[in-house]
């Protein structure tokens, strides 16, 4: 052997010795689970093994257009690895007994279920939950979904969905944490620990991360549209979410539909094995969204086989749906276009989240009939649901302290949402109690018992035109029985109630499924019928509070002009009207702050703070120059900002303190404001930490979140709120992809908001 091949044999065997060092030895408990599924590999077949990859829906629900028939004789074939959208401890228990009854190999199944915000106790959605700005909070929630579907038999939730979005047209920015990265991932990391636990008991249940990934960058935020973007971006602003899913010890990731950098998410080995595998060292297994795999034909990606294989080889264990793995992937082997070694891993990745939930020991570990009888839809569950919906929403303006209301007088209750069960819930309510759902007109009720009256009116439908109104509400769920009155009878009669009515109350905006799947628009306003109605209110000269229920962020110039107060509810869930009570009658003073912007109109977007700030920034303070970047038309501001939500009563910033205004590598500084509640109330306040990289070898935003705290101060009492900046908080994924920190000014801003801030600076050495 020459010297220099020794001398790369030396290095090699140096380098293999020391990962071999490195790596982390199996725990006895690893060690035990590996031979078991070992020795149960052994003994499947390779059909068998492909079906362990298969999960059908059982068709309670139907999203899309596959159709999937005779499942119980697929389980007994050995050919059904799971099931989802089954409902019910007796359905579930006896669907299971013919898979580790009737089946060669007696392998239980997963049993799936979009449990997005709760289960029979619905949370606010997802989008709401993350203007709560505390963790605690957001893990509990997660805690009660977790518990109360692991009673029904659930033991998988395809959720937290941790899709960043800052295009408020894509009906699905309902469903997650909006349009920030840090704040993504604190609540990304708090949903996979509410529902996994240590994922031993049986209330503790598989989570799956989604859409890995980017499906939130759709473009013109048309669902299911192509992405692109470069990878910098990928890495700082869209990435950081998924992979604090998958450090928090998420069990599964969902594939999204999209494409990602030219190849559809689900066939793309970039994603599902170097950066997922590889880069973040993701141990579970990877499930496709829905006909995900046939759905590559017509991204045009090649035909059935061929996209089957492609996803297999990619990284993808388990087929949602499309069955493309169970018609293929044995020819596929036969053709050596898959490999045995890839549908293996697929099958133990798969047999060790059955192994890790418990299910080998006991396949009815979650099937409980006695604990769902307590434990689902419990008072006291319901309970941290009216707390959380009241912590969800956001005080947009409240004139002269319109709110909160007295409890007397006449108010007057106006809206389509105003006496509405099912449209309290938003999207994915999979197995909301429409029936038992606190309506607005009951909690105002239950709230001023006979110290005052409700009177109240419908005042408008959804939507003027009743074939798209059903588009609207009514596709998923028939939930709203449209008024057949026209616009201006009922406006007459609404004005009616205004006209006996101390103050208005006026419960408009959107229905449950005017966001969600496949629910995109390109208009964010409020429909014009319902804007007609708020108008014609507006007109009386009684004051009117608009309770806005919304799934996106929509487009409100006009009401913040003419409306003097506008708490936003999103869709708070079951406890819907007595939350919004709690908030109305100031038993609740408002905290929540808004995850994503607000613009001023659709024209704007995408619009969200973190943004670059061009060679040819506006001024400060102006909204147009010419051959600046901005718009004739409209300022670049958005009407409301990100991390913006007022309160009850008013706080005051001291100016920032820093420990020092150089920071050396290794060691960190601290940043600290002293907090004053100056108003008459007891109240929460979202301190929000910035900072900016002010020079670096890549463009920065001109603000990151990089800290928050949710502080309790009461009336008149002052906090000092402090914050440790270090090294790790500039980190920033460089155009090779490095994850570095650049020594060279910063600037750190503490706030109310994202835009009024106190400023310091640093320096980091
Ligand atoms: C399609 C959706 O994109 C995904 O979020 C969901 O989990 C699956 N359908 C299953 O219902």
């Amino acid at each position: 052997m020459k010297r220099a091949n020794i001398l790369v044999v030396f290095l090699t065997l140096l380098v293999l010795n020391g990962s071999a060092q490195t790596k982390k030895p199996l725990s006895t408990e690893e060690a035990k689970m590996n031979t078991f599924i070992s020795n149960l590999m052994a003994k499947m077949t390779v059909d068998e093994k492909i079906g362990q990859l298969n999960l059908p829906s059982s068709g309670d629900i139907t999203t899309g257009q596959a159709n999937s028939s005779d499942i119980s004789k697929k389980i007994k074939e050995g050919q059904v690895g799971g099931l989802f959208n089954i409902k019910g401890v007796d359905k579930i228990k006896a669907v299971q007994k013919i898979a580790v009854e009737n089946s060669r190999m007696k392998i239980p199944l997963l049993f799936g279920m979009d449990v997005i915000h709760g289960y029979n106790t619905v949370f606010p959605i997802p989008l709401g939950v993350s203007c709560i700005w505390d963790m605690a909070t957001v893990q509990k929630s997660a805690r009660i979904a977790a518990i109360e579907a692991s009673a029904s038999g659930i033991n998988w939730t395809f959720s937290p969905m941790v899709d960043i979005s800052r295009d408020p047209r894509w009906g699905r920015i309902s469903e997650g944490s909006g349009e920030d990265a840090y704040l993504g991932s604190q609540i990304a990391a708090a949903m996979v620990r509410g529902y996994q636990g240590k994922l031993q008991a049986n209330n503790e249940i598989l989570a799956c991360v989604k859409h890995y990934a980017l499906y939130g960058a759709a473009e013109a935020g048309r669902d299911y549209n192509t992405t692109d973007m470069s990878k910098v971006r990928m890495y700082n602003e869209y990435f950081p979410p998924y992979k604090a899913a998958v450090d928090a010890g998420a069990a599964s990731i969902m594939a999204s539909f999209n494409e990602v950098d030219g190849i559809p998410a689900t066939g793309s080995k970039w994603l599902m094995t170097d950066v997922l595998r590889n880069q973040w060292g993701f141990k579970g297994f990877v499930v496709t969204d829905y006909t995900g795999i046939p759905e590559m034909i017509a991204h045009g990606m090649g035909d059935l086989q061929t996209v089957s294989a492609l996803a297999l080889n990619a990284g993808v264990d388990m087929d949602m749906v499309g069955e493309g793995f169970l018609g293929t992937l044995k020819k596929s082997l036969a053709e050596k276009k898959v490999g045995i070694a890839q549908i293996d891993r697929a099958c133990r990745l798969v047999l060790q989240a059955k192994y890790k939930l418990g299910l080998f020991t006991d396949p009815y570990k979650f099937c409980n009939a006695e604990r769902a009888q307590k434990e689902v839809f419990s008072p006291a569950n319901r309970q941290v649901a009216r707390e959380v919906a009241g912590e969800s929403f956001v005080l947009l303006k409240n004139n002269n302290n319109l709110l909160p209301l007295k409890k007397s007088g006449t108010i007057g209750l106006i809206g389509p949402l105003a006496d509405n069960t099912a449209n309290m819930y938003g999207t994915w309510s999979v197995a909301a109690l429409f029936d038992q759902s606190v309506t607005v007109l009951q909690g105002l009720k239950n709230a001023l018992g006979n110290n005052a009256k409700v009177l109240t009116a419908r005042g408008a439908n959804f939507l003027a035109d009743s074939t798209m109104e059903h588009r609207y509400v009514n596709i998923h769920n028939p939930t709203y029985k449209r008024d057949p009155r026209t616009e201006a009878e009922m406006i007459k009669e609404a004005l009616e109630v205004a006209k006996k009515s101390d103050v208005i109350v006026a419960t408009i905006g959107e229905g449950s499924e005017f966001t969600g799947e496949s629910s995109s628009v390109t208009d964010i306003q409020i429909p014009e019928t319902q804007k007609n109605l708020l108008k014609a209110l507006a007109k009386t000269g009684k004051p009117v509070v608009l309770v806005l229920f919304t799934g996106r962020p929509l487009a409100l110039n006009w009401e913040q002009e003419n409306i003097p107060a506008i708490l936003n509810v999103w869709f708070p869930g079951s406890e819907a009207g007595s939350a919004i009570a709690d908030v109305l009658f100031g038993d609740v003073n408002p905290s929540g702050k808004l995850s994503t912007t607000f613009p001023q109109n659709v024209g704007q977007v995408p619009l969200y703070y973190a943004h670059k700030n061009t060679g040819r920034p506006l001024a400060e303070g102006k909204w147009f120059e010419k051959f600046r970047s901005n718009y004739l038309d409209v300022s670049n501001d958005p009407l409301y900002p990100f991390g913006f939500g007022l309160s009850y009563t008013t706080f005051n910033y001291g100016d920032i303190k820093l420990s020092s205004n150089t920071l050396t590598k290794g060691k960190s500084i601290t940043a600290s404001v002293t907090l004053n509640n100056t108003g008459k109330y007891d109240g929460k306040e979202v301190v929000q930490l910035y900072i900016q990289d002010l020079v670096g070898s890549i463009t920065r935003p001109v603000k990151e979140l990089k800290g928050f705290q949710k502080v309790n101060l009461k009336a008149g009492e002052s906090k000092t709120i402090t914050f440790n900046i270090s090294e790790n908080d500039l980190k920033f994924y460089n155009s090779d992809l490095k994850f570095v920190a650049e020594p060279g000014d910063f600037k750190v801003f503490i706030g109310t908001n994202s835009r009024d801030v106190k400023e310091a600076s640093f320096t980091l050495k």
